[in-house]
């Protein structure tokens, strides 16, 4: 049962962490042993699974990674989307790899909800955040690691994890009290909370220049044409359509749609509003640089004092230090 593969390492195949495979299951894609700098033998099947015998030989041997062919990954992905929360509790993964299948897998996730936003994008988003918060409670410091890989490149999906990972680190910062079931609510909030941008033309998310007014008019529809998306996709929680409509708000009161204050926005809206800001600053659209953590937040405290709460702004800047 093996076949060796004559095409070039690099073009054809690709590297697969042995630590992201769960026992006992099928991958459903062929998975390659590499045996020489250009040859490869298949090791499993489509439809084989890979057994805890099996792997422990890999290991035995030295081996810490298999190899697919790159025509395949979406097939590996859809493996890893079904399978996150066995993956993710491989005793054997270090931080830093939870941390970056979290957010590969949240890329392919939330790049499908924006692209198509549907009951079963949303379902997935739900799963992984869970996953993510799971991970997060039993290892802190993958929390950290995920504000240190976060995408620089603008894209909405891309901007949505980033806020989602941010706030969700900022809620167990600012109410250390809140419940794993609490953060997986808010956690799938922020992760939506752009989701009405899934409306507006690409035309006008990527314009370079300023939004002309009729342009500017639409854009401020997003949060309401968010949540009603949410609520046609099933998902009716008031916190999740909370965040959703109220992350351009303003303690000043001059944010929108609704342009309400401090005292009538929820923690929770002000801390994606927060973080909202920060994401924009820090990643590079084709028409500006990114800014340094430094300096979007000494513009969000010097600029706009008055649009953040005081309090939360210090506990956001702590999570840099
Ligand atoms: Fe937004």
């Amino acid at each position: 049962m093996t076949q060796t593969a004559t095409t070039k390492a690099d073009t054809t195949y690709q590297q697969i962490p042995l630590t992201t495979l769960a026992p006992e299951r099928q991958v459903g894609v062929k998975l390659f042993l590499r045996t020489g700098k250009d040859r490869f033998v298949l090791f499993l099947t489509e439809t084989t699974q890979l057994s805890t015998a099996k792997i422990e030989q890999l290991k035995q041997n030295n081996v810490s990674h298999l190899y697919l062919n790159t025509s395949d990954r979406q097939g590996y992905l859809s493996y890893i989307k079904k399978n996150l929360s066995a993956i993710l509790t491989n005793p054997d993964l270090t931080e830093n790899d939870k941390a970056s299948i979290i957010y590969e897998t949240a890329s392919d996730i939330t790049e499908e909800l924006f692209l198509q936003p549907s009951r079963e994008s949303i379902e997935q988003t739900r799963n992984l955040v869970d996953c993510m918060i799971d991970t997060i409670s039993q290892s802190p410091k993958t929390s950290n690691l995920l504000m240190m890989i976060t995408n620089q490149d603008y894209y909405t999906y891309t901007h949505s994890i980033n806020v989602g990972i941010y706030a969700v680190s900022m809620m167990r910062k600012a109410i250390p009290s809140s419940s794993e079931a609490e953060l997986k609510t808010l956690g799938l909030g922020f992760f939506l909370h752009d989701l009405g941008k899934a409306r507006i033309p690409n035309s006008i998310i990527n314009k370079k220049g300023s939004l002309d007014q009729d342009e500017w008019l639409l854009m401020q529809e997003h949060p309401a044409m968010g949540a009603e998306l949410a609520q046609e996709m099933g998902t009716d929680n008031p916190t999740i359509i909370d965040i959703i409509l109220t992350h351009h708000e303003r303690c000043s009161g001059s944010g929108y749609p609704k342009k309400i204050s401090r005292n009538e926005i929820s923690i929770p809206g002000k801390i994606c509003a927060l973080c909202d800001v920060f994401d924009a600053l820090t990643t590079k659209r084709s028409y500006k640089k990114a800014l340094s953590t430094f300096e979007a937040l000494k513009i969000i405290q010097n600029e706009t004092p008055d649009h953040f709460e005081p309090e939360l702004l210090n506990q956001f800047i702590l999570l840099f230090s």
